[in-house]
């Protein structure tokens, strides 16, 4: 049975489109379909790419009460919520229902970089700041407290000498595309799980030099993916 996924976004929708075409990618083996897109802000392309391909998105006004967010996913019979650039608060009530079923990426390697306010160009002006040597991406389930759920996949992005925050953002951005999708794939098909105990069981891998992820995937592929993701 797929999973029915939300996608909930305030920004460009980037990362809703690539898990989309992941998704598409990946045909009947996929682990879920995107049957609703949520924002924050009216004029966010996540909606756009949403209604141009027939997914049905909402914009929830600013005021909206607690209950509107829950009552969408409820319409649509949602079972997995995916944080894609979300950059208002959700209802903790939400956050616990969706235990185990509710993602985020972030664009740094957390527990670093990351916390209330850091978000955007930001994190990417304070890993340059900080003269980190590597930044990269974080997939986590969310819990309670922000950016600090379990912590799924994690891959490093280089930092180097003549980075601005726009130049290492796109660099990090393009790894997220690749990542982000099929993290979000296997937590859909029940191939990662928060248990009991909040540690996360899933096919773990050891990539090249010992990196450690959680991903039902041959690392060697993701790796090939990544750099030529990189590499462009
Ligand atoms: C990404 O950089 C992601 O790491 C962060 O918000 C941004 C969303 O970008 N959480 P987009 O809207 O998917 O292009």
């Amino acid at each position: 049975m797929r999973s029915r996924i939300a996608v909930l976004a305030s920004g460009s929708g980037s990362n809703l489109q690539a898990l989309l075409e992941h998704l598409d990618e990946r045909g009947e083996q996929r682990g879920g379909d995107v049957v609703l897109v949520v924002s924050n802000r009216r004029d966010a392309g996540a909606l756009a790419r949403a209604r141009d391909r027939n997914i049905a998105s909402v914009a929830l006004a600013a005021n909206a009460d607690e209950n509107a967010l829950d009552a969408l996913l409820r319409e649509q019979d949602v079972d997995l919520v995916v944080l894609a650039g979300y950059l208002t608060l959700v209802p903790p009530a939400l956050v616990r229902r969706f235990r185990g079923a509710m993602l985020n990426v972030h664009p740094a390697l957390l527990p670093a970089f990351g916390g209330p306010g850091m978000y955007g160009r930001r994190v990417h002006e304070a890993v340059l700041q900080g003269g980190a040597r590597v930044s990269g991406v974080t997939v986590h389930f969310v819990d309670e407290v922000y950016d600090h759920g379990a912590i799924i996949a994690q891959w490093p992005v280089p930092v180097f000498e003549e980075d601005s925050a726009d130049t290492l953002a796109a660099r990090v951005l393009r790894v997220e595309h690749v990542l982000f999708p099929r993290v979000v794939d296997a937590v859909a098909a029940d191939a990662i799980v928060l248990d009991d105990d909040s540690r996360v069981r899933g096919a773990f891998l050891t990539g090249p030099q010992g990196w450690a992820f959680s991903l039902p995937r041959d690392a060697t592929r993701l790796t090939a993916d990544i750099e030529s993701a990189l590499a462009r």
